[in-house]
C-alpha cells in the first residue's frame, strides 16, 4: 500500500455546454450539447487519485441540494471514502458553468465553489487528525484561502508534503508559498506568480528558478499539449506529453495531479511521477467530462506499458 493521500479542495457540479464557438463579451451562442457532471479542482484531482490507486481521503464541502446529492451518488459509485465530504447547512453546491468549443476543444468557465469558501474553525477541527495523519497534502485555490493557510500550518508541523496546485491563479502570500514543497501551476497560473511569460523549456526554467527563490523546492509546470517541466529533486527537464487526440481538455490539469501524486504515493521520484501525469492526463482529454474522464489504473499501465514498446 503507498502512503496516505489526502486532497482538501472543492468539489462543484459542472455544468457543460458545447457550442461551434466560445461566447464573446454580450453575445448569445447557440449550444450542440449540455451535461451535468461533477467537478471542481479538488474533487476531480481526488478521484483521479483514486482510480489512480492512490490510498486517497477527499475532505470537501458540499451543500444539501441536488448537486450535493449527484457528488455523494458519484463518490459512492466511485467506492470513495465520503466521511470528510462535509455538509454546509446553509450554503448551496458550488457549480461550474463551463463553455466548450466544438472546434478547438478550448473551454472557458465561471466557477461559483459556494459551500467550499465556507471552510470554518469548526470543520479545520473535524478534519485536523486526517491531515496531520497524511503522508502528502494536495491543495488548489477553490476553497477559501483562510482555511488553505491553516491546513498548510497543520501539515506543515507535521511533515506532511505539500502539493499546491495554485488553480485557479488567484493572489497568494510569499510566507504561503514558502511553506510549499512541489508548486504545479499551468503556463498561464506560473506568469501570474513569477512574472515570467512561459513558452518553452527556457522560461519554464526561468519560472522555476523563481519558484525555488520563493522557497520552493519542487516545480512542475504543466504546458498543456507540449507536457510538462520539472525542476527539483533528481534534476529538471521537459517531459513532453503523449500524442494523442484530444477532445475535451477541461480537468487536465486535474488529472495530472492526481496521478502525480499517486506516482509520489508510491516512491516514485519526481521525474517519473511527472511522466506518470502526464500519461494519466492524456487518457483523460481522450473522454468527455472531467472527474468520469479520469482514467483507472488498469488503462494508465496499459498506456505506459504500450509506450515503452514504441
Ligand atoms: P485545465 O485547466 O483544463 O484542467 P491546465 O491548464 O491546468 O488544464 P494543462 O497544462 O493544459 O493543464 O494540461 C495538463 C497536462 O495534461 C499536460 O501537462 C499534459 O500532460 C496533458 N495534456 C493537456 N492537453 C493535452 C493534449 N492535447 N494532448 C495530450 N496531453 C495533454
Ligand atoms: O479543472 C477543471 C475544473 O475547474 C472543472 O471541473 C470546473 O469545476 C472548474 O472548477
Amino acid at each position: 500500500m503507498g502512503k496516505k493521500v489526502v486532497v482538501f479542495g472543492s468539489y462543484v457540479a459542472d455544468l457543460t455546454g458545447t457550442g461551434e464557438h466560445l461566447p464573446r463579451p454580450a453575445e448569445t451562442v447557440f449550444g450542440e450539447t449540455f451535461r451535468i457532471g461533477p467537478g471542481g479542482k479538488g474533487s476531480n484531482q481526488a478521484v483521479a487519485a483514486h482510480r489512480a490507486g492512490a490510498d486517497l481521503r477527499l475532505i470537501t464541502k458540499v451543500g444539501k441540494d441536488v448537486f450535493g446529492d449527484l457528488a455523494l451518488a458519484f463518490y459512492e459509485k466511485e467506492r470513495m471514502d465520503t466521511q470528510f465530504v462535509l455538509v454546509d447547512e446553509e450554503a448551496a453546491t458550488g457549480v461550474a458553468l463551463i463553455c466548450v468549443d466544438e472546434k478547438t476543444k478550448q473551454n472557458q468557465i465561471l466557477v461559483v465553489p459556494s459551500a467550499c469558501t465556507r471552510f470554518g474553525d469548526r470543520d479545520l477541527s473535524q478534519i485536523e487528525d486526517i491531515i496531520r495523519n497524511a503522508d502528502i497534502l494536495l491543495l488548489q485555490f477553490e476553497i477559501n484561502m483562510d482555511a488553505l493557510e491553516k491546513a498548510v500550518d497543520i501539515a506543515k508541523e507535521h511533515e506532511v508534503l505539500i502539493v499546491l496546485n495554485p488553480a485557479p491563479a488567484r493572489e497568494v502570500s510569499r510566507e504561503l508559498l514558502s511553506k510549499i514543497d512541489i508548486i504545479t501551476p499551468n503556463e498561464m497560473e506560473a506568469k501570474a506568480l513569477t512574472g515570467v511569460e512561459v513558452t518553452n523549456e527556457e522560461s519554464a526554467l526561468q519560472a522555476a528558478q523563481v519558484f525555488h527563490r520563493m522557497g520552493i523546492p519542487s516545480v512542475v509546470i504543466t504546458m498543456g499539449e507540449k507536457g510538462a517541466f520539472y525542476s527539483g529533486g533528481s534534476g529538471q527537464g521537459m517531459i513532453p506529453a503523449r500524442l494523442v487526440k484530444a477532445v475535451d481538455t477541461t480537468g487536465a490539469g486535474d488529472a495530472f495531479n492526481g496521478g502525480l501524486v499517486t506516482a509520489l504515493s508510491e516512491g516514485k521520484e519526481l521525474e517519473e511521477a511527472v511522466r506518470f501525469g502526464n500519461t494519466t492526463a492524456s487518457l483523460s482529454v481522450q473522454k468527455f467530462g472531467t472527474a468520469p474522464s479520469m482514467p483507472y489504473r488498469r488503462e494508465i499501465d496499459r498506456e505506459e506499458a504500450a509506450a515503452d514498446l514504441r
